[in-house]
């Protein structure tokens, strides 16, 4: 099933100067600037603007926001500024936010076409240090996102679409590399749609076959090699704490796997795996989640999403003969965590795919347990130079975080350094947490080599340290936490998913 077509998505296009039209000119002020200042360029086009009477009551202030109109006649009738408060307070995010509000805003008045003056987008850039290809792969993206929205499972409605937005360029900013920018964040975009696709879509239709079909879709689309493992074939790959979870549901497991070997892959270069939990639907298990909040749960495969957004992310790059230099691979373990009676209960020993033993103490700590399997699996299958896994594991992330950041954790700390920088400049907030040693101790199990977790204290770092221990001594291995970034709602994201990750681990499949 395809949740967003691609019809659905705002088209982004250039026009040149001279040849300008369109409903409405987004322009951005500063705190006490007037039209001479803000929209210098767009008077060329749009003369109008410079006596436009709604000039009078605004201010240029942060959130401020003003519709100036000229003749309906005109190829520019409006134009829209956009207050970006004080020079010195200002900074990319806000400009992201304000733009994504714009762009809403355009969508609610029922406006088809818009255009962005990138003359005035540039003068702010330049304010903030940031070029204008930069900018405009951030704005591109910003209007992308904050149109997004989950409607398969609404009526459908004839309200009319924000359909194009266009760059209104001048002939010094014509250049070649804007427009990569901008197709760059259109690949961005079409990994985002997906991942929050597949996490917004309830647990009964995103089973994890349902998820698997998907896969092979896009696989199919980008000729990415695509393998699903099925239960028996799980069970020959000796996966047997991933089984552990999937047992107590009547809907089968599946191991999704992806290999994508890019066209100018430097020759023997080992593979980039990227793993992802994914748990269609996490009730806890036996050791049950209480009720309130529960269906949040069917988000738990947002790592998975975000590793299938990111191919379909790098598919979207490749159509623009843009290649990674590594193999990537995606690992995608995915199954239910449901109570029943063939559901495994507290207490129960399994043997991973590792050899070592895992007494469960808690069914609910469930993502570690796929996740070190399928961690041996890319491990073991694909010898890559980097591992790298992606989960909504632990709720204390949260608890250490604050909502809308994710934990990153590597026993390379250099390496965790790399992934939280890139995140951060792709406004996916992210921070290192220690892989400490001495918390072992809360892992010690009197019946098994571990168990599947310790206390209160510190749950995201035994959860790291529990999945190190499956991990090969050199392997350069990263682990990031999730499950605090996987919901917002916000200009750039509508309430639900957020399709976090696919931009990370993007930039991540880059690394030579
Ligand atoms: N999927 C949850 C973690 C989670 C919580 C994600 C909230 C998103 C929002 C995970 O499987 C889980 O249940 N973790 C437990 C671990 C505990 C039992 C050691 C948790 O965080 O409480
Ligand atoms: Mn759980
Ligand atoms: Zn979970």
């Amino acid at each position: 099933m395809n949740f967003t077509a691609d019809e659905m998505m705002i088209d982004i296009e250039f026009q040149i100067q001279g040849q300008w039209k369109t409903d409405l000119a987004v322009a951005f002020a500063l705190e006490g600037e007037g039209a001479d200042d803000a929209c210098h360029f767009t008077q060329t086009a749009a003369p109008w603007l410079s006596i436009a009477p709604q000039w009078r009551d605004f201010g240029g202030k942060k959130d401020e926001r003003v519709l100036l109109y000229g003749p309906p006649a005109m190829d520019i009738s409006r134009c829209m500024v956009i207050g970006l408060g004080k020079s010195e307070e200002l900074c990319l995010e806000d400009m992201r936010m304000a733009f994504g509000k714009a762009v809403a805003a355009c969508r609610d008045l029922g406006l088809e076409h818009i255009g962005i003056d990138i003359v005035s987008m540039a003068r702010i850039g330049a304010k903030l240090g940031i070029g204008k290809d930069s900018l405009a792969r951030e704005l591109a993206l910003a209007a992308k996102l904050a149109l997004y929205s989950f409607t398969a499972f609404k009526k459908k409605s004839d309200t009319p679409r924000l359909r194009k937005l266009f760059f209104l360029l001048d002939d010094d900013f014509c250049s070649d590399s804007l427009k990569q920018a901008v197709r760059f964040a259109e690949a961005e975009a079409c990994g985002i749609y997906l991942a929050r696709d597949l996490a917004n879509a309830p647990a009964n239709a995103m089973t994890p076959s349902d998820f698997a079909e998907k896969a092979r879709q896009v696989a199919q689309y980008h000729n990415f090699a695509c393998k699903v493992l099925d239960e028996e074939e799980i069970k020959a790959e000796n996966m047997n704490a991933f089984l552990a979870v999937a047992k107590g549901s009547a809907e089968k497991p599946r191991l999704v796997v992806l290999e994508y070997r890019p066209q100018n892959a430097v020759q023997g270069a080992a593979p980039i795996a990227l793993v992802g939990k994914g748990i269609t639907f996490d009730s806890g298990g036996i050791s049950l989640k209480p009720s309130a909040g529960m269906e949040e749960m069917k988000g738990d495969m947002s790592g998975a999403a975000a590793v299938l957004g990111t191919f379909e992310t790098l598919g979207r790059l490749g159509m623009n003969g843009v290649f990674p230099p590594r193999p990537i691979i995606g690992v995608m373990p995915l199954c239910e965590n449901l109570p029943g009676g063939t559901a495994t209960k507290p207490g129960d020993i399994v043997f991973a795919k590792t050899g070592k033993s895992v007494e469960i103490i808690n069914t609910d700590a469930e993502g570690r347990l796929i996740l070190i399997d399928a961690l041996a699996y890319a491990e073991e299958r694909y010898k890559p130079e980097y591992l790298l896994d992606i989960a909504t594991l632990t709720g204390a992330c949260a608890v250490a975080l604050g909502e809308g950041a994710a934990g990153v954790f590597s026993s390379d700390g250099k390496l965790a350094d790399r992934v939280v920088s890139r995140g951060n400049a792709l406004f996916e907030r992210a921070w290192q947490l220690p892989v400490w040693k001495h918390l072992i101790k809360e892992l010690k199990s009197n019946a098994a080599d571990l168990k599947n977790c310790g206390s209160r204290y510190g749950g995201s770092l035994t959860a790291a340290l529990f999945l190190k221990e499956f991990v090969g001594k050199d392997v350069n291995w990263v682990h990031i936490d999730m499950a605090a970034a996987d919901n917002a709602d916000n200009a750039l994201n509508p309430k639900g998913a957020t399709g976090f990750g696919v931009r990370t681990l993007t930039d991540f499949s880059f690394t030579e």
